[in-house]
């Protein structure tokens, strides 16, 4: 660049030359240009991430949701009832998706009291629920399905005497979203529906139709 000796060129430095004049206004103008691309390389990054974010937000997945529709546990008043315990439910089950289908590979149901399970069973087939789509499952616990003893059940009278008996009725499925051709990874739901019965054994309005929080782990 500079054809001179080494030792002088250390004493020149303070005085520019035209040349070197030219040069560092050549190097800011790039450093000029190359910060404005970097800008806008970055206002396009951050309009992309915007975009994602709505199309995120319009596309997210909403959870199923439950309600208990009826509950039942006949012959509650009498006192030897227990020998042919019996609970019945009807939930319905509403995927409020407007373009996700959600697929239950498997459901359980199990019938809480005080935290103890007392009976379980398996409610539908694995099934695909379009979007929109509200399903009705219904089932019936008895026998081996339900373990309710004398003394258990007389825990049951004493709370009927009181005014009503309060149930839990869990219901674990194993769900997969479906958007267009992908398909989500499996993720365990819990809904987790309480249900108070009046002394004819039935639901009582209160928890009728109620929604139940649903929680994934
Ligand atoms: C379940 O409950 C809904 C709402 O009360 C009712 O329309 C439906 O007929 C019930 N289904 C069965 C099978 O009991
Ligand atoms: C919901 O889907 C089930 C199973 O595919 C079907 O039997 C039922 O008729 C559908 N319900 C409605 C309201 O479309």
């Amino acid at each position: 660049m500079h054809p001179k000796p080494a030792n002088q060129s250390r004493q020149i430095k303070r005085h520019h030359t035209p040349r070197e004049i030219v040069h560092r206004v050549r190097e800011s103008l790039t450093t000029r240009v190359s910060k404005m691309l970097c800008a806008i390389f970055l206002m396009f990054l951050l309009v992309l991430g915007l975009i994602a974010f709505i199309l995120w937000l319009s596309l997210r997945p909403h959870r199923p949701r439950f309600h208990v529709e009826e509950f039942s546990v006949p012959g509650l008043g009498q006192a030897t009832a227990f020998e042919n315990a019996q609970i019945s439910f009807n939930v319905t089950i509403r995927n409020p998706n407007e373009h996700i289908g959600i697929y239950y590979d498997s459901m359980d149901g199990s019938v809480y009291y005080k935290d103890q399970k007392i009976g379980s069973n398996p409610l539908l087939f694995p099934f695909y629920q379009e979007p929109k789509n509200t399903t009705v499952v219904v089932d019936l616990l008895s026998g081996e399905a339900l373990t309710v003893n004398s003394q258990r059940w007389t825990e049951f009278m004493n709370d009927r005497a009181a005014g009503m008996v309060v149930f839990r009725l869990q219901i674990t499925s194993i769900i997969r979203f479906k958007i267009s051709r992908w398909s989500s990874r499996h993720h365990r739901a819990h809904a987790n529906c309480e249900v108070s019965v009046g002394p004819d054994g039935e639901i009582l309005p209160t928890s009728r139709d109620k929604r139940c929080p649903v929680y994934f782990t």
